[in-house]
């Protein structure tokens, strides 16, 4: 089974309480919900392999570290996930974006995918599946799975804020795949929001509602 990690840092744990909380604006939310994910990058980059190179600095030639291995790519769900790429994008700068478009059916609460637009080179790359919410789990299972039938073998998902029911889903179906969260919250409500959560992400974030 791959990793499930909290990423349960102070900051970003100080940061998702103004992010659930009703009263903060969609300014406030839109800037706390890019801090966090720039946070986030930092744990869920921690493993990447490293290689060993030379450079001068002004005082001696010696070696020294820098990023090796594959390529990244984002791949931000619609619409909410890109209120968290940028906040990624600060500290891996080179990565490419991918997007996945995906909404829920309200009634159903299935996805229905209405865009995907992929790196020419994805198969190659270290996939970043980027959505704020995990509810019943069926929109990332859907992305992941337009990943693998391009091939893609080496995906991660992060997530603000997952439901049990989400985060056991996606184990299901996507075993190899590691997850990571800011919070595992409580459970699902018949309408299928994350309890407690922050209600809707992407109204929240454009301020739709
Ligand atoms: C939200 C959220 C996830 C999905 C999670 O998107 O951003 O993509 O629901 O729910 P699930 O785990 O039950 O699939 P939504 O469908 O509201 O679309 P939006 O981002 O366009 O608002
Ligand atoms: N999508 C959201 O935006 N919020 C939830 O709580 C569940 C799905």
């Amino acid at each position: 089974m791959a990793k499930l990690v909290i990423c349960d840092h102070p900051l970003i744990q100080h940061k998702l309480t103004y992010i659930r909380d009703v009263k903060t604006t969609t300014k406030d939310f839109r800037e706390l919900v890019d801090e966090v994910a720039m946070l986030m990058a930092y744990e869920i980059t921690r493993d990447l392999p490293l290689e060993t190179i030379t450079v001068d600095t002004p005082v001696i030639t010696t070696e020294t570290k820098v990023i090796a291995g594959r390529p990244l790519g984002l791949i931000p769900i619609l619409r909410a996930g890109l209120g968290m790429v940028d906040g990624v994008l600060k500290l891996v700068p080179r990565a490419k974006i991918g997007h996945v478009g995906l909404f829920r059916d309200p009634e159903t609460l299935m996805p229905v995918e209405y865009y995907v637009k992929l790196p020419t080179d994805a198969e190659e790359r270290e996939l970043i599946v980027i959505d704020p919410m995990l509810a019943t789990g069926g929109s990332a299972i859907a992305a992941i799975d337009v990943l693998k039938k391009r091939n893609c073998t080496q995906i991660k998902l992060m997530c603000l804020i997952a439901a049990p029911e989400g985060v056991k889903a996606v184990q299901e179906v996507h075993p190899d795949v590691d997850i990571y969260l800011a919070a595992l919250d409580d459970h699902l409500n018949d309408h299928g929001y994350i309890v407690p959560g922050l209600g809707d992400a992407g109204d929240r974030l454009f301020g739709t509602k």
